[in-house]
């Protein structure tokens, strides 16, 4: 594995075809500095570009996954600093990360802590972990989606109920809610994660890759155009080898091999 000054990676599973991104900037509960992004996007450019990488992992330590953007960092910042820099637009690297990335999420995933955790595409949950989005106990409201994506996972009246109140919910209710898909032991849920990321590696890369768009531009087109798009990039993937191979293996009682083309 790689340490760098705030985050570890590796690559994990049988195959070593999981990229991990453990979040580890202990002392301040993994604060979400400008360098502990700068080196997600890294660690994220990398797996990108590894052919052998079909899905991600991005966790952090025990007690936090993230506490929020780093407030020490962000207190004496002007206006037009935040503007010319367009502070937290790079965050969206995360987002818009083309292959699937698994967030394990134990204790705290708080403000730009839980927006992160809402750009990956699967959140899997220990038992102690708390989302919120605690922006406006500090004078300001969620700059990384806190706003639009929670809305879009657990409809308006609890969005508004957290990023209103700032109040915390727990992984039970987090999962009640549809904000994570399951929720395990604190000692699991990496593994857990890892285990659903070695599944997803196992399937073609380019369908994959064609899957998560689908559902991602979805979530911002209007039903009929996201259906039209789902159906073109269904039809895309009859101009791959990976899904002729699919279906013959299927209809020869057979394994796939795929070939990510
Ligand atoms: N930024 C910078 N430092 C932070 C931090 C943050 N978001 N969260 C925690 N820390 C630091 C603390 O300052 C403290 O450092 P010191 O030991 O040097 O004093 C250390 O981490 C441990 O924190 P606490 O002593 O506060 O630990 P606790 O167990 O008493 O409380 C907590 C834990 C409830 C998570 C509390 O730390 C907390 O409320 N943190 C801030 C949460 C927050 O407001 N997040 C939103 C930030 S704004 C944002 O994210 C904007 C956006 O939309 C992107």
């Amino acid at each position: 594995s790689t340490e760098r000054e705030y985050i570890i990676t590796d690559k994990k599973g049988e195959k070593q075809n999981v990229g991990y991104i453990q979040l580890n900037r202990r002392k301040a509960l993994n604060a979400l500095c400008d360098g502990l992004m700068k080196e997600v996007a890294t660690a994220l450019d990398d797996f990108e570009a590894d052919k052998d990488v079909g899905c991600i992992v991005l966790t952090g330590i025990d007690r936090a996954f993230a506490a929020g953007a780093d407030i020490m960092e962000m207190k004496d910042r002007q206006f037009s600093e935040v503007v010319a820099s367009d502070f937290l637009t790079s965050w969206n690297r995360l987002a818009d990360c083309k292959k699937p990335v698994i967030a394990a999420v134990n204790g705290y995933a708080l403000g730009g802590g839980c927006e992160v955790a809402m750009m990956c595409d699967i959140i899997y949950a220990g038992e102690n972990a708390k989302f919120g989005q605690p922006e406006i106990i500090i004078g300001t409201i969620p700059g990384a989606g806190g706003t639009q994506r929670l809305c879009k996972a657990i409809g308006k009246s609890k969005a508004m109920e957290m990023v209103l109140t700032g109040n915390m919910i727990n992984a039970e209710d987090a999962e009640k809610a549809g904000l994570v898909s399951k929720v395990f032991p604190v000692d699991q849920v990496v593994n857990e994660a890892i285990k659903t990321a070695e599944q997803i590696a196992g399937y073609s890369k380019i369908t994959t890759a064609l899957c998560k768009e689908a559902v991602n531009k979805g979530f911002e087109m209007p039903l009929k155009e996201g259906l039209h798009f789902e159906k073109r990039l269904f039809h895309a993937t009859f101009a791959t080898s990976d899904r002729k191979e699919g279906m013959t293996a299927f209809a020869e009682k057979r394994k796939p091999n795929f070939t990510d083309s």
